[in-house]
């Protein structure tokens, strides 16, 4: 029995130092201690030994007993305390790592364009008004007008909600809103989206976008427009910019004008860029007429004013070489992050 008892101590011990996972010490455990264990075992069959073996026996089982439960214990704390180094470790920060950078977004092209546009017309004391896209036929043709038979509405593809509702073609309805809401002296620009339907190619898109500008007051003339137009282009193109204004007809400016600028890249000899013209469109513009003055409840025996309009999309990409209207609403990063 002692020589089993020997072995017994011998092999638990062996098996103890090579164990190293908690689940390989906990079968140990229940294999030589647990209730059905080989020590247990041998204990039970004490009562076959004489009176004088059982003590020593029964003392080097238990001394047996007592080394197999330490190295369990020791054994138990060296694996959790591995586990928990592996741990750590796993979970280690490296603080002298650099961090990472919150990236910001850049402006839309158009809005950096339109944000310097602004900054013009503020400076010049404009306010800077909104209008619904969604618009009233009225406002958008026939308060302007643009009746129903009017041959302008061919040119500007509508698209309709009902007969009466329209998505707006044009920022044109913001003066008669405007008008109708204030009274002279009115200086504002109102940017915004307007819609045709156009399909979409190189230069075409259903979407787009326009400022229009107003100034209304006693005595406003053409030299007023001439003037306040020649110094925004200039502030935006640069002082050297040469402008000339060429008649045109709007139903809702008289006298009506186009401005063009001359072409920056051949000084008005005629290249690829203005198409041999030597002269780029720029605006279109004109005198409120009276009847539209009228339509905003303004009388245009006592007040005076211009108007304008200019698409925002062609200055853009003139500014910026572009050449595809469409990148502008793609919303491909790599093409809009190089803008701002
Ligand atoms: N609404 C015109 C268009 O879409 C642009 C325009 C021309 C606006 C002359 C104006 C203006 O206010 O005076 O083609």
């Amino acid at each position: 029995m002692k020589n089993q008892l020997e072995k017994i101590r011998q092999s638990a011990l062996e098996a103890v130092k090579s164990a190293d996972m908690m689940q390989d010490i906990e079968a140990l455990r229940i294999k030589c201690l647990g209730k059905k264990g080989e020590l247990t075992a041998i204990l039970k069959q004490m009562g076959k030994l004489s009176a004088e073996e059982r003590p020593a026996i029964g003392q080097l089982a238990n001394e047996i007993r007592g080394k197999i439960e330490q190295a369990i214990e020791e054994k138990t704390k060296e694996i959790k305390r591995k586990e928990q180094e592996a741990k750590l470790l796993s979970e280690k920060i490296d603080v002298t790592l650099p961090g990472k950078a919150t990236k910001l977004g850049s402006r839309h092209p158009l809005t950096v364009v339109l944000d310097d546009i602004k900054e013009i017309f503020v400076g010049m004391g404009f306010d800077i008004v909104d209008g619904p896209e969604v618009e009233l036929d009225y406002y958008n043709f026939e308060a302007l007008n643009i009746p129903k038979d009017h041959p302008a509405r061919d040119t500007q593809d509508t698209f309709y909600i009902t007969d009466n509702i329209v998505l707006r073609t044009q920022t044109s309805p913001v003066q008669i809103r405007v008008m109708e809401q204030q009274k002279p002296p009115i200086r504002i620009i109102s940017p915004g989206r307007v819609y045709r339907s156009d399909a979409v190619d190189a230069t075409h898109s259903p979407v787009f976008h326009q400022i229009e500008g107003l100034v209304v007051d006693k005595g406003i003339t053409f030299a007023d427009l001439k003037g306040t137009l020649e110094t925004f282009v200039k502030r935006l193109y640069g002082e050297d910019t040469v402008v000339r204004f060429r008649p045109h007809h709007f139903p809702f400016t008289e006298p009506s004008a186009e401005l063009d600028v001359q072409c920056f890249n051949c000084h008005g000899e005629g290249c690829r860029l203005c198409k041999g013209e030597g002269w780029i469109e720029i605006l279109g513009c004109g005198m409120v007429h009276p009847d539209v003055l009228r339509n905003g409840g303004i009388d245009p025996e006592e007040y005076s004013g211009f108007a304008l309009g200019y698409g925002l999309e062609r200055v853009c990409m003139r500014r910026y070489g572009i050449d595809d209207l469409r990148l502008f609403f793609e919303n491909d990063v790599r093409f809009l992050k190089q803008f701002d």
